[in-house]
């Protein structure tokens, strides 16, 4: 996610603001930026890049005695990461800087309006045209933030802003709707931001503003207004108690459990402006002048493999294409004779750089293939060499394991079964669903969001209890069978990567091919069990594995006939989306096992956030 702070006070703020970027570094960012106005102009001055840059380019400023002034780290949503892009944007006549975290769903039908009106555009950001926007509604409001509320009303999404204006050099607007911003209240300063560590050293008495909510400040005075009237609104500021380390994990103890608990937010980001209007359909722009593909090649690694081989299941099912999926480190070695003319490789990766998976993108893309890349960062090796790139919008990943990437990914896949279902619903195929049917399956994947908010601290106190039940297990199955059996791949290798505990994730019809030989009751095995077709087989497995003696922990719905050492009961939902119950409860288990055995949950041995080498 971006970062953004906005200053009013007694110090010379740009400094302020720039310092308290670096302090937001940790979210990620490919851009940097920063506004004050000098002598009744607005002064932006952005870089690409870190902030090395931006402060290279300041030095170059006459001395700024600005003591107002807002900056900015962009993490790319729309357009790739260039100055151009960066924020903080201007008006066209140069009156208003904006700065933007979150999505603008109906962008686009707003650029059209104002290009009509005469408003030019230089960059390809939603963020230039909310500021523009602005501007037009200055002609008819009768102050600024009047001009400021009436077009936040307009903008439909998700967005963190930070506004200011040449006429009021001291003063900065702000104004959340579903994405964090938090008003800082000093002494003889002030401050809003998009999280607490932006300003921590200078006050910990906090207003965590709500979503429809505008806050106008200047160095002693601030007034928190509803977007919806301006009325104002009151607040009790609260004490802030974390030290600056706890700050930027947003008071969880590791990165890898703030990015566990974001998946409701990652759920709700992904789904922004990928939902027609009536419901019953994905819209996926990115795709819409590419065919429909006859057959579909997933190629990646690790989590990102797990997520392809869960996305089968929908594509096949949702949108009856043959998928094959494939490691990628032995696709590109395979010299396969898969491609025809009419296939098409999808390759995922959370980072876009893990080199075996681009040498993969870019054998296929010699053998003709039309490529999609499926990436979390903008602008990153695959998604530029792609012949098409989407992006799953989870935010930076900072904890070496992969949590909210993989359910980010799931989400894009659910989403694409759901829009090739469409487009051959609209051509007519007989073999594919119905608009009824899409809309039920949309209704589930938003119902998501709100299901995980309530189950999670569930789930987390069932892993806790659990880790330490099996704290000293050395070895571990993961057992699932149909869309569960990548549940199983994942669950084993969350395990082993961040406790060092031996985990096999295996297809659960397997066991009796051999690998039951390695039971006893010092080998426990974690058992997906949901309530699907599949059902019965898994719970057929799981007696195999007791009559062995080995322990079972299941991982299952509320009233299925099972009897294992720990049942552990997950919300229903319809398979294949329950994998979106089951994979928190998976990550929360390994999490609670790695934190109890004392390992470095956020950069485990030997692991690398992005595996840029062979
Ligand atoms: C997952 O927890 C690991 N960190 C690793 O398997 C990762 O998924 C793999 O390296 C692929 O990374 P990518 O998605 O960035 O390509």
């Amino acid at each position: 996610m971006c970062g953004i702070i906005g200053y009013a006070g007694h110090r010379p703020a740009v400094p302020v603001v720039v310092e308290g970027l670096r302090r937001l570094e940790y979210r990620g960012y490919d851009s940097a930026g920063t506004a004050f106005v000098r002598q009744g102009d607005l002064r932006v001055v952005r870089a690409k890049g870190k902030l090395a840059a931006l402060e290279e380019k300041l030095a170059g400023e006459p001395v700024v005695t600005a003591t107002c002034a807002m900056g900015h780290t962009r993490w790319a949503t729309h357009g790739v990461p260039a100055e151009r892009n960066a924020h903080p944007h201007l008006s066209n006549d140069g009156t208003l800087a904006l700065v933007h975290n979150g999505i603008i769903e109906n962008y686009q039908e707003i650029k059209e309006d104002l290009t009509a009106r005469g408003y030019v555009f230089h960059s390809e950001t939603d963020t230039e045209v909310l500021v523009n926007l602005i501007a037009e509604r200055r002609k008819s409001e009768k102050d600024l933030r009047g001009a400021f509320a009436a077009a936040l009303r307009e903008a439909k999404g998700a967005y963190a802003v930070c506004l200011m204006c040449n006429d009021e050099p001291e003063t900065v607007y702000a104004a959340r709707m579903s994405a964090p911003l938090i008003f800082g209240l000093g002494t003889g300063e002030n401050f809003v931001a998009s999280d607490i560590p932006a300003f921590l050293p200078y006050t910990r008495q906090v207003v965590f503003l709500e979503d429809g909510e505008i806050v106008c400040a200047t160095a002693t005075n601030y007034e928190t207004l509803r977007l919806e009237d301006l009325r104002p609104t009151t607040h009790v500021p609260q004490t802030i108690l974390w030290d600056m380390q706890a700050a930027q994990k947003g008071g969880y103890r590791h990165f890898m459990l703030k990015e566990i608990f974001e998946q409701p937010r990652v759920i709700t980001d992904g789904l922004t402006g990928r939902v027609n209007g009536d419901g019953d359909g994905a819209l996926l722009p990115e795709l819409d002048s590419l065919p429909v593909p006859e057959r579909l090649h997933i190629v990646a690694c690790g989590t990102s493999w797990h997520s392809g081989l869960w996305g089968r299941h929908l594509l096949e099912h949702w949108a009856h294409i043959p998928v094959q999926v494939e490691i990628a480190s032995e696709f590109r070695y395979r010299e396969s004779l898969l491609l025809r003319k009419d296939d098409m490789v999808l390759v995922i990766s959370q980072s876009g750089e893990t080199a075996d998976t681009l040498a993969a993108l870019r054998i296929a893309r010699e053998q003709g293939a039309t490529v999609l890349g499926l990436c979390n960062v903008v602008g990153s090796s695959i998604a530029r060499e792609a012949s098409s790139a989407l992006y799953t919008q989870a935010g930076p990943e900072i904890s070496v394991a992969s949590t909210k990437a993989m359910c980010s990914q799931m989400l894009m896949l659910a989403l694409m079964a759901l829009y090739w279902s469409g487009r051959k619903d609209a051509g007519d195929a007989s073999d594919t669903q119905t608009k009824d049917q899409r809309r039920y399956l949309i209704g589930l994947l938003e119902s998501l969001p709100a299901l995980l908010e309530a189950h999670l601290p569930g789930m987390h106190e069932n892993a806790r209890r659990l880790a330490r039940k099996y704290a000293d297990a050395r070895n571990f199955f993961y057992l699932g069978r149909g869309h569960c059996f990548p549940l199983a791949l994942e669950g084993a290798l969350k395990l082993k990567e961040l406790s060092y505990i031996h985990a096999e994730g295996y297809a659960a019809g397997e066991m009796k091919h051999g690998p039951i030989a390695l039971i006893d009751s010092a080998f426990p095995t974690f058992a997906l069990a949901l309530d699907d077709a599949l059902f019965p087989k898994a719970k057929s497995n799981i007696v195999e594995v007791q009559a062995r003696q080995g322990k079972v922990i299941a991982l299952a719905n509320e009233g299925l006939d099972l009897a294992v050492d720990d049942h552990w009961v997950i919300p229903r939902l319809p398979a294949p989306l329950s994998a979106f119950a089951a994979l928190p409860a998976l990550q929360l288990f390994s999490y609670e096992m790695a934190d109890y055995l004392g390992k470095d949950v956020d950069q485990p041995r030997n692991l690398a956030k992005s595996v840029t080498v062979e």
